[in-house]
């Protein structure tokens, strides 16, 4: 089968490796390939696939929410989020998922209770994706810089800004989805570690660098903290089992983001 990546820019996606790592270690011989779209290309996207003769694709930045208008179906969960990062076709037909949610969800799985109470840094794509997907069994609270983004979501989350914030040892995981300790962003933090309760967990959906000042701060009030490589690998994972309806090589998709970063460094 044939699968790829579309986005602009998109030299840098790890996503081919990873998939790759995953069909060696299945013994199959899907291809999976990286598509710099052109934003001026961007209408002729059926065309660009068709002929590629792929069964499906993942959508990164730009196009996460240009996709939709060109899928036939699009999941429950993919339309309360408001994107789509994963397309799968059968028949000619396209069908729309989001997989960003339930990847976060898989990557921390085990460190999770029922009834957790849960604070979400931010109010984009991956915030909304996150919040739709932990709101159903934690209580979610989101805060941001302004609430205006929030107000349009199809679902209710408590929601705050920053300032609002006052208490923060009620929470038990704190999930950063904003750009803020990305390479090449800001390396400061919206909330102080050292209010946090002791069991607080505290994630990042960034993974480059490895330790954001957030993780690193947490890290040193003894909290324990987890990066975002593991939700990378669990959208690219999910977004596969769509696709094929087989079981991914999570522990070989992994290792392969793994050592493609060593490399980079
Ligand atoms: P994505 O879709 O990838 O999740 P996005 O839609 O660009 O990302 O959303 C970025 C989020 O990061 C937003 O919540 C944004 O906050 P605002 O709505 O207030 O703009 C947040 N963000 C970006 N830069 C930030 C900064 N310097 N400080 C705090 N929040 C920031």
């Amino acid at each position: 089968m044939n699968f790829a990546v579309i986005g602009h820019p998109i030299r840098h996606s790890l996503s081919p490796v990873m998939h790759h790592a995953n069909f060696q270690a299945l013994n199959r011989e899907d291809t999976y390939c990286a598509l710099n779209i052109d934003p001026k290309h961007f209408h002729h996207i059926k065309d660009i696939i068709t002929e590629k003769r792929l069964d499906g694709f993942n959508v990164t930045i730009p196009y996460k929410i240009d996709i939709m208008k060109y899928c036939d179906e699009i999941d429950e969960a993919a339309q309360m989020i408001g994107a789509v990062n994963t397309v799968h076709i059968k028949n000619r037909k396209w069908y729309g998922y989001n997989t960003d949610g339930l990847g976060y969800l898989m990557s921390i799985e085990s460190l999770l209770d029922d009834d957790m109470h849960i604070l979400i840094l931010g109010a984009g794509g991956a915030s909304r994706a996150i919040s739709y997907t932990l709101m159903h069994s934690h209580h979610v609270t989101v805060a941001n810089r302004s609430l205006y983004r929030i107000k349009d979501w199809p679902f209710k989350v408590q929601s705050m800004t920053y300032n609002e914030l006052s208490d923060l040892s009620q929470f038990d995981l704190v999930i950063n989805t904003t750009p803020v300790g990305m390479t090449g962003f800001a390396d400061q933090t919206m909330i102080q570690c050292d209010k946090l309760n002791k069991s607080c967990i505290v994630s990042d959906i960034i993974y480059t660098p490895e330790k954001t000042a957030l993780l690193k701060q947490a890290e040193l009030n003894k909290l324990k903290i987890i990066n975002g490589l593991g939700m990378f690998v669990m959208q690219g994972a999910k977004s596969f089992e769509i696709w094929t309806g087989v079981r991914a090589n999570k522990e070989a998709m992994t290792r392969a983001v793994q050592t493609a970063l060593k490399g980079r460094k």
